[in-house]
């Protein structure tokens, strides 16, 4: 037991008990901080405020270490598949051969989408971002699939668990197909999770359609390297918008909207757009030279992380994938060179060892995936795809946990005090 921790305040002491979670930093026990003192702590970006328990995924961001329910994210891109990871974030335990073989079943069974909802497709720009479409249509299966938004039972809790985890490739494959103006793919369920979305995104009607094993199984490890990790961004937002009680495909669609930003699940965008920009290592040092100047908003896109603060044990899995892509397909993509030489300048330049700015999962996805052939503006989308199993296994998470409440920080209020309303003729 650690001792509780002391804080003195107007010359009173207050104690708030220490919690220990099984492994990582300690958390100080502050619920009743407000009522005893009167007093709210001040957290933006909540750097230092865990907002929930979780057993789900745990980082070592200085140690560069990322654990699902315990086992390294190396070994399960290495050695596992991305149905036995969803079942591990959901279940706890990874799956035996036939818990999986039923769970993989189950899955497929959903793929297929409610078919009026090819319907809403039409009512976007065919130049729409496909994030915003994935953004419109995530929040309409609520509209579509009303037996199960009732977060208080299990059944539906689980039915729409493994809705949402199988009609997100359906529904981003439509959303890419929409955009080049070609017919949708109904899934074909023979084929794995992975090699179907790719189907249903590469393949056309009037042809049959091949999965190269070797970019399905680089897919399937991108996915893998995306299903979770910890309270992410969109991942808290997923949880604020469940802990109104609001259904799944609601807050599910919420941290799609939130994963958008360049910032977080925009950044694998907006890191080959840069490299793109760049084109040449012989302009490296031009934009090093910007990201380090305060004066200009430039940032390395790819580079630096809230929680890692060593390399990104993902992009060490995604780099050694474009290799295996780039062999498969034989292709050279010459960005990817420039990728590795703006990598080794950045990672002995002062600057960025100082603030320990190391790339993360973003800075080589990009290259791989516009190898197999996505534009760049899906590239969010595949980040979505695959962060559903773990915003779902978040999402359930948090129904089931006794400390759950509804999410509302306080403020720091800065604006005016009470005044006297002045009539709009007396202005
Ligand atoms: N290039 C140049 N300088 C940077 C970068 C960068 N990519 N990232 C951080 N810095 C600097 C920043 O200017 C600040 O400097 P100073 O202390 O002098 O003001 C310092 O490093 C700390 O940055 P911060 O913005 O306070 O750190 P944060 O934890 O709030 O931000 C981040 C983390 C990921 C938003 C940020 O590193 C960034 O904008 N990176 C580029 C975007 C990116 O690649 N995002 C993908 C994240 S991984 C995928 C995901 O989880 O969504």
């Amino acid at each position: 037991m650690t001792d509780p921790a002391t804080l003195a305040l107007d010359g009173k002491g207050f104690e708030y008990p220490v919690m220990s979670g099984t492994i990582g930093p300690d958390v100080i026990d502050i619920r009743k901080l407000y009522a005893q003192t009167g007093d709210f702590t001040y957290d933006p970006g909540f750097t230092s405020t865990a907002s929930c328990r979780s057993a789900l995924t745990y980082i070592d961001g200085d140690e560069g270490v990322l654990l699902h329910r315990g086992y390294a994210i190396g070994e399960l891109a290495e050695q596992s598949s991305f149905m036995e990871v969803a079942y591990l974030l959901l279940r706890g335990e990874l799956p035996t051969a036939d818990e999986l073989k039923t769970f993989s079943t189950t899955i497929t069974r959903h793929t297929m989408v409610h078919e009026q909802l090819a319907a809403f497709f039409r009512g976007f720009r065919r130049d729409a971002h496909p994030m915003a479409i994935m953004c419109g249509v995530v929040g309409a299966l609520s509209a579509f699939y009303h037996d199960s938004t009732d977060i208080h039972d299990p059944v539906q809790r689980t039915i729409a668990s493994h809705r949402l985890i199988a009609k997100i490739p359906t529904i981003a494959a439509m959303a890419y197909k929409y955009s080049v103006g070609q017919p949708f793919l109904y899934p074909d369920n023979s084929l794995s999770y992975t090699g179907n979305f790719l189907r249903m995104t590469f393949g056309v009607p009037a042809e049959p359609y091949e999965v190269n094993p070797a970019v399905e199984k680089a897919m399937d490890r991108i996915f893998i390297l995306h299903a979770d990790h910890e309270q992410n961004a969109s991942t808290s937002t997923v949880r604020l918008a469940g802990s109104s009680g609001a259904n799944p495909f609601a807050c599910i669609a919420a941290g799609i909207a939130c994963l958008w930003g360049p910032a977080h699940g925009g950044a694998n965008e907006a890191a080959l757009n840069m490299l793109r920009e760049i084109g040449t290592p012989e302009r490296i040092p031009e934009y090093i030279a910007r990201a380090k100047d305060k004066n200009d908003p430039f940032r390395l896109m790819g580079f630096g992380h809230r929680v890692y603060k060593n390399y990104d044990p993902r992009a060490t899995v995604m780099q050694k994938t474009v290799r295996e892509v780039f062999d498969a397909l034989k292709v050279n993509d010459p960005l990817f060179e420039t990728a590795l030489r703006l990598e080794e300048i950045a990672l002995n330049d002062e600057y960025f060892v100082e603030k320990k700015l190391f790339p993360n999962v973003d800075f080589y996805s990009g290259v791989i995936l516009s190898a197999i052939g996505f534009p760049t503006s899906m590239f969010t989308v595949l980040f979505a795809l695959a962060r559903t199993v773990g915003w779902v296994a978040q999402w359930n998470e948090m129904i089931t946990d006794p400390d759950q409440k509804i999410g509302r920080p306080r403020q720091l209020y800065t604006g005016p005090t009470q005044r006297p309303y002045v009539p709009v003729g007396q202005r």
